[in-house]
């Protein structure tokens, strides 16, 4: 057999994928097409890497990874993590159920986002969960639930540090080139100084209130490790300055968030920001070419087409370690010279896209093969999968890492369009390399481990596919796939409307 490695749980092995020591084709054959796959490995070996590396950098307290709920909440995804100690961001009830079911700790979930409604905190409260505070509207309804409770709430500060240096543009946001200062301005997380000053006093004095740290969490604007040292170097001064103007309050835990981008990065790489250039240059070339009929415009726009196609913007982010030291050697120097003092502080991070995104795969079948060959050369390959079961890629303008699950060491022949089966235009890979592809072949798309599974919609009334977890040569059922009486459940028919 000739194996060739493709990353720590995928390899190619007689040019069909494996996931650990499963055959992917194998997997389809006994769960159906399309199937979500998730290595329960790679999640083990992810999260270790982000505990160790962390903890290396940050000698002066524990080192808590909360990965973030909302990136992957199957059960049992979040159970391998409650078993490797993790804690947990939670950003909704829901996701404290599942938190609380995966068995995590109480006191290491942090319950994030703004509005939480007033049954969630309460039950939060209730559990012995920290909250961190994104609204002053929260301040009161957290005093009134614990001092009701009989208890103590412990709760973190959401800050919003600036980041006034940081002027190259952010990923974040794909409307435009906006410089990531005023990007991270824009994003509703986080309160700012003057609001942190207009509760943080009055918290101080709550008596069912313990201010036990802060919290930040930008988002993934940028991936490179600069944008994380100004992040971390703006996040210490303003512990610091909050910390005088609370008379010299001391934190037990500081939380940097989330955000550090996947390895192969499939984010914001389908946005391409010469596309006002490339409109204006296409729109006068266009007009100019008609002058000459219709064929060879035709002829020279498509080549023009592809070859703006097929330059996606793909850079690998730096690795996990590069991430730990950047954060943590910035955090130790700016502290101090912000006046916190680090040692004894419980340092917090929430990966979610990072800890989860290469743990996943999408298997998908081609149903149909569609050549056009006039007025242009043009490849459609129709496949069973769709963008509306990507809808965090998609929000987040994806282009991920493919290869054909049966074909894994075929040559790239030819161009086609991947398309999904949604009545939308549904491009999921524009132009793309492909081999000679055949209805029945499969495609697998690579670090689909985040945000995915877990956004899906049933546009079209399509019934969502299943999800499997695989663990050595074992593969087990986590999600399994809807129904059409599932994807009904829902529907009530008003009395008057009744046959
Ligand atoms: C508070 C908080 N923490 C962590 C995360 C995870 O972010 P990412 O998946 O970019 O690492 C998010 C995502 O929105 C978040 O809102």
């Amino acid at each position: 057999m000739t194996t060739r490695r493709i990353d720590d749980c995928l390899s190619a092995r007689d040019g069909r994928l494996y996931i650990e020591a499963c055959d992917t084709l194998d997997l389809l054959a006994e769960f159906g097409s399309p199937l979500f796959v998730f290595s329960e490995d790679q999640l083990r070996r992810n999260v270790r890497r982000f505990q160790k590396s962390f903890q290396a950098g940050w000698p002066d307290g524990p080192v808590v990874v909360m990965p973030a709920a909302k990136a992957n909440w199957l059960a049992a995804i979040q159970r391998v993590l409650a078993t490797e100690g993790c804690g947990c961001d939670i950003y909704s009830a829901g996701e404290l159920t599942m938190a609380l079911n995966a068995g995590v700790p109480p006191e290491l979930i942090s319950v994030n986002g703004v509005p939480k409604d007033d049954d969630h905190i309460r039950r939060s409260i209730a559990a012995g969960c920290r909250i961190t505070i994104d609204s002053l509207e929260e301040v009161e309804v957290i005093e009134r639930a614990a001092a009701e409770l009989g208890v103590t709430a412990a709760v973190r500060l959401r800050l919003k540090p600036v980041l006034s240096r940081f002027i190259e543009h952010s990923d974040f946001v794909t409307e435009g080139l906006v410089p990531t200062d005023l990007a991270a301005i824009a994003y509703k997380g986080g309160l700012t100084f003057e609001q942190v000053m207009a509760v943080g006093p009055r918290l101080l004095q709550l008596p069912h209130v313990r201010l036990v740290g802060f919290h930040q969490h930008h988002g993934r604007h940028r991936r490179s490790l600069r944008y994380w040292e100004a992040q971390m170097a703006a996040y210490a001064a303003e512990i610091g300055r909050v910390c005088t103007a609370l008379g010299g309050y001391r934190p037990q835990e500081i939380d940097i968030g989330g955000g550090f981008a996947i390895r192969r990065d499939p984010f914001n790489a389908a946005t391409d920001y010469t596309e006002p250039v490339q409109y204006a240059a296409l729109t006068a070339i266009s007009r100019l070419l008609s002058l000459l009929g219709s064929r060879p415009r035709y002829t020279v726009m498509a080549r023009l087409v592809d070859a703006i196609a097929g330059h996606p913007n793909r850079h690998p982010a730096p690795a996990i370690e590069a991430y730990a030291e950047t954060c943590t050697a910035t955090l130790r120097r700016e502290l101090p010279r912000h006046g916190v003092d680090t040692r004894g502080l419980t340092l917090q991070l929430e990966p979610g896209r990072s800890l989860h995104g290469d743990v996943g795969i999408h298997l998908t079948t081609v149903k149909a093969i569609k050549r056009t060959t006039t007025p242009i050369r043009w490849n459609v390959i129709v496949v069973d999968t769709t963008e509306f079961w990507f809808t965090g890629g998609r929000y987040e303008h994806h282009l991920h890492h493919y290869l054909f699950a049966n074909k894994t060491e075929a040559p790239m022949t030819g161009k086609a369009d991947i398309i999904g089966r949604s009545c939308y235009g549904d491009r999921l890979l524009p132009a793309v390399p492909v081999p000679d592809v055949a209805v029945g072949d499969v495609l697998a798309l690579l670090d689909t481990g985040a945000y995915q599974e877990v956004s899906m919609s049933n546009f079209n009334a399509l019934p969502r596919p299943a999800s499997v977890l695989v663990t050595g040569d074992r593969a087990s059922l986590i999600r399994r796939r809807e129904t059409e009486e599932d994807v009904f459940r829902r529907d009530v028919m008003p009395a008057h409307l009744a046959r």
